[in-house]
């Protein structure tokens, strides 16, 4: 049987979009950080000249896999989540033209029932995005408090019947299978009627608490001008309400900053997915926002006063 490709088990979202914004020229240097199977890498580095001048990162180990496959030696690959990834760069003094988050699950992530993130690939509760980590989705399931599990289904879900979705998961315990979560979230939603599946925004809210999203971005977030060089890109999609005004917040507070800014956006809105990528439907969703670091003459003005 024909073996797919990795890149193409992944459609970029955003890729022109993406590239326009990072402005790729050859012999920049590119930080990836949400590598996942390359999409976005392969046009980047072909852009750039030599994978040599690629750092990609990713928590997955079927990510990193097919990444080493693809770039073996040539790019620096590296397996972390990413906010332990830039504390490491930023103590390495290193500095990029070029950073890039693609936030979220990849689709073989997402397709692969094995990885527990399907509503509708039965499977077991796992979500785990690194394989490797202590807790999967069922100990969140199947220990959290009923006020935790409330919590982080109406936050991350925003999902307004979080706590009788709670109540149900708790009553229904021990869950082991993304089949009998989703049935016990539809049974409590009876008469809550959607177009996409009653239980997505719990499924949704416990991958994003068990794989601490929220807290990965903002670490990450408050690092990244210190790992771009004077006059380079950082391009954040974000797929959730939640992240794209994290994203939003920080670009403003980092380029309103007066004299200590630095960071000038380049995106006044974001550039949704909706609109100019409307063939992927894992696009339907996304935000991308950029910005570019000024060169600031604030050394000159420090070693001078
Ligand atoms: C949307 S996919 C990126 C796809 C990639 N841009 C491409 O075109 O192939 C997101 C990837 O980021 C990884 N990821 C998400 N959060 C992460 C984190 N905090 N640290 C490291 N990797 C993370 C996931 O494992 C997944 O592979």
């Amino acid at each position: 049987m024909k073996k797919t490709p990795p890149q193409q088990l992944h459609k970029p979202v955003l890729p022109t979009q993406t590239i326009a914004v990072l402005a790729p020229r050859s012999g920049e240097n590119y930080l990836d950080l949400t590598a996942g199977y390359g999409g976005h890498a392969q046009v980047i580095i072909e852009k750039i000249g030599s994978a040599h001048l690629a750092t990609l990162v990713d928590r997955d180990d079927y990510a990193i896999a097919s990444l080493q496959a693809l770039y073996k030696s040539s790019a620096r690959i590296i397996k972390s989540d990413f906010a332990t990834a830039v504390d490491n760069l930023m103590r390495a003094d290193e500095q990029f033209d070029m950073i890039l988050l693609d936030l979220g699950v990849s689709s073989p992530q997402l397709d692969n029932a094995d990885r527990g993130f399907s509503i509708q690939r039965s499977g077991p509760l796992d979500m785990r995005m690194d394989q490797t980590g202590p807790q999967t989705a069922a100990d969140l399931v199947n220990t959290w408090s009923e006020e935790r599990l409330t919590q982080i289904i109406r936050d991350y879900g925003e999902e307004p019947k979080a706590h009788r979705i709670a109540r149900a998961i708790i009553e229904a315990r021990p869950l082991k299978t993304t089949n009998e979560l989703a049935h016990v979230v539809q049974h409590a939603l009876r008469g809550v009627r959607n177009k996409i599946h009653p239980a997505t925004r719990t499924f949704q809210a416990i991958r994003i608490a068990l794989n601490d999203e929220i807290g990965q971005l903002v670490h990450t977030l408050a690092i990244l001008p210190q790992l771009l060089k004077p006059g380079g890109r950082v391009a954040i999609i974000s797929f959730h309400s939640l992240e794209d005004r994290l994203v939003k917040q920080c670009f403003k507070e980092q380029s309103e900053a007066g004299f200590t800014a630095e960071l000038q956006v380049l995106t006044k809105k974001p550039i949704s997915g909706a609109i100019h990528d409307v063939h992927n439907l894992r696009a339907r969703s996304a935000k991308l926002r950029a910005a570019v670091k000024i060169k600031t003459e604030r050394a000159y003005h420090a070693n001078s006063g």
